[in-house]
């Protein structure tokens, strides 16, 4: 256990706990909390996310007594607990009197008081309100020897379109262009439509009120100051309570790939990460390819400071009310939930939420403790039973999760592909393209890290980068030196298509890389979902391919498979060129994830990464790996109903039961 590097170097041991809100129930029911959180061992209750009318029930009157009593009572039964501050819920009186605080959405109209994360990001008074806000509970709560973490707010997410942010939009983007307007038109390729700007005082938000949003460079740096002044807002609060808490580590609960906020830009501002998971809502029942992606979020969370533990600060003990249906989870389920969070890399299992809310929203959404009010009860026997375990892992606490292979999630290129309005006006598919490529690398056995483009890539030994179709010049240098220093990048179609304005460039696609990867590319066909194609390698093998196929022409790259339909079929389809000491494997067409793995078979030999086993894993199995200085733990985890059985090089043939893991530890001290 490395506790320097656990959460909270005062507890240094796996959280358990989550979202608890006495206010909601009278003192009657919370003797019966304590009871029923030793039971559970549920020892860490996250306080006060949604609190602020109860805690400010009328401007500048101030009601403590509930939240210090509660306080009481976790401490008196040993309890710890973690502090939000209730910025996401602004109480009713304020948006009467304070109306500007609220919302505006994209249609221009402002919204009224009754939902959450409903402010104005910009509103000169909800940023006073909630810096006092953050200020006062820092005076009051800051020191307590039980308090683990500050929660700033409560799952940032979407825009808003009000004049004040419009306004802070437009000295944003005069500081980007150094007051420049003519650099912004250029940058913004506006002459096209005649679009040309010359009074900054012109630029709108994009998109707003039915207004221009044609432009994608200025559709592109909107979605950047969004997460700019998100980051500004996080600030406004974790200022106040690291100025009057310095000892306190602050987070924010994210919501994994979230595709309309950078949590780049907000990741270095948290002392750890955190976020929400709820594989659960979703159109088809839970199985393997549930918790691989699910897996895969996990790890875009972890890759955000890959150094750090991180903090699982919401999951569902049983269903999430979001559902269409909203299926009980199946037995033994959640253990494994628990299971996978920690193998990735998390220090603990919190919930949302601890007593399950008698009205409103999210009635039906489950709790460790249900309607029923039964320890008996099967999801509450789920979470004792995590409670049980987490105290047999504490070893696992502060470690990190060694990868050797970087796969890179990166929200600029999403947006880009987004934004673009080709090769076919739908999504492009990028999340499942990524997530596709995750499947390859997970069924061959390896960990791996999930990160933006700008993280440091000379730490791996393997970069695969799906559809990375915006290239920064700090990427493109990144990329060229990991393959000239011994590297091993692999790259699709749809890569390198714009600059960061998101303008084609110059030389065309994938100009500034074109040497690295020894080719040029003349097209790309875009397929009907009725049309297939196919890549052939070499020595025979064929795999499908569909949705999108790039022309390309190899300059020195040799190629490895060709396309065997279409006016094109016989043309290089997979290249692989050597660059400096490293080498630059490049795949024109979205191909299955049988085609994948025969790509990245000979990129593992080549880049000599640790291979835990020589087995193309069943869907459902992964392996894990969390280190320290003194020990290394393997965990093979099995998401599936059925017994396991794999053949790994250090640990023998291993059988991982239902819903469980095998972990495997060896000293290193
Ligand atoms: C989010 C929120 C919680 C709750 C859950 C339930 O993660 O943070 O307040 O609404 O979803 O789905």
């Amino acid at each position: 256990m490395s506790s320097t590097n656990a959460l909270n170097s005062r507890y240094p041991t796996m959280w358990h706990g989550g979202d608890t809100n006495p206010e909601q129930w009278g003192p009657e029911t919370w003797e019966e909390d304590m009871r029923l959180m030793k039971v559970a061992g549920f020892k860490v209750p996250t306080l006060g996310v949604f609190s602020w009318v109860s805690l400010e029930p009328a401007e500048g009157r101030y009601n403590f007594e509930w939240l210090d009593r509660y306080i009481e009572l976790i401490t008196e039964n040993d309890g710890w607990f973690i502090l939000a501050t209730p910025s996401a819920a602004p109480p009713a009186w304020m948006a009467k009197k304070y109306p500007e605080i609220l919302r505006v959405g994209s249609d221009g109209v402002r919204r009224r008081h009754g939902n959450r994360v409903n402010y104005n990001l910009a509103s000169p008074v909800y940023l006073q309100k909630t810096r006092e806000m953050a200020a006062i509970l820092a005076e009051r709560y800051g020191n307590h020897e039980r308090l683990l973490s500050w929660h700033v707010s409560n799952e940032y997410g979407d825009a808003d379109y009000s004049d004040e942010s419009e306004a802070q939009f437009r000295t944003w983007l005069h500081d980007r262009f150094d007051g420049d307007l003519d650099k912004l038109n250029k940058a913004y390729w506006t002459p096209f439509w005649g679009h040309t700007y010359t009074d900054w005082d012109q630029i709108e938000i994009p998109g707003a009120r039915h207004g221009e949003g044609a432009i994608m460079g200025l559709s592109l740096d909107w979605l950047r100051f969004v997460s700019w002044q998100t980051k500004e807002f996080f600030l406004n609060e974790a200022n106040e309570l690291r100025r009057i808490s310095p000892h306190v580590p602050v987070t924010t609960n994210l919501m994994g790939p979230y595709e309309p906020l950078d949590y780049s830009v907000l990741a270095p501002h948290v002392d750890y990460v955190s976020y929400d998971s709820y594989p659960g809502i979703s159109s088809i029942p839970l199985d393997e390819s549930t918790w691989s992606s699910a897996g895969f979020r996990h790890d875009v969370m972890r890759g955000l400071k890959p150094d750090r533990p991180w903090l699982l600060m919401e999951c569902t003990p049983g269903i999430s009310n979001w559902g269409s249906p909203s299926q009980l989870m199946r037995p033994g389920v959640l253990f494994y939930e628990g299971l996978q969070a920690i193998a990735h890399g998390s220090d603990g299992v919190l919930y949302f939420q601890w007593r399950q809310s008698r009205g409103s929203t999210e009635m039906y959404h489950s709790a460790v403790v249900g309607h029923n009010g039964k320890a008996e009860a099967r999801t509450f026997k789920e979470v004792a039973e995590i409670g049980a375990h987490l105290p047999t892992v504490n070893a696992l606490v502060g470690t990190t999760v060694p990868s050797e292979i970087a796969l890179i999630h990166d929200w600029e290129a999403r947006w880009a592909l987004k934004l673009c309005p080709g090769p076919t006006m739908d999504g492009k598919g990028y999340i499942d393209s990524v997530t596709g490529w995750y499947e390859a690398i997970r069924r061959l056995g390896l960990p791996m890290d999930v990160v933006p483009a700008s993280a440091d890539l000379s730490r791996y030994k393997v970069v695969v980068a799906p559809q990375l179709n915006l290239l920064s010049p700090g990427t493109i240098a990144s990329l060229r030196a990991f393959v000239e220093g011994g590297g091993e990048l692999v790259l699709t179609y749809l890569s390198g298509y714009v600059d960061e304005t998101a303008k084609v460039f110059e030389g065309g696609y994938l100009a500034p890389l074109q040497d690295v990867f020894g080719l040029w590319i003349e097209d790309i066909d875009a397929l009907y979902p009725s049309q297939s194609n196919g890549v052939r390698f070499e020595a025979g093998r064929e795999f499908a391919a569909k949705d999108f196929c790039e022309i390309i022409h190899p300059t020195s790259a040799k190629v490895l498979a060709t396309y065997t339909d279409q006016f094109y079929a016989g043309t290089p389809a997979i290249t692989e060129n050597s660059f400096g000491k490293g080498t630059a494997t490049y795949v024109a067409a979205r191909i299955d994830l049988e085609g994948e793995i025969e790509v990245l078979q000979p990129v593992l030999e080549r880049s000599k990464v640790r291979r835990f086993t020589r087995e193309i894993l069943p869907a459902g199995v992964s392996v894990h790996v969390r280190s320290d200085s003194k020990a290394e733990h393997v965990i093979y985890l099995n998401a599936s109903p059925e017994p396991q059985t794999i053949t790994t090089l250090e640990h023998g043939t291993i059988t991982i039961p239902p819903f469980k893991q095998v972990l495997r530890t060896k000293n290193l001290a």
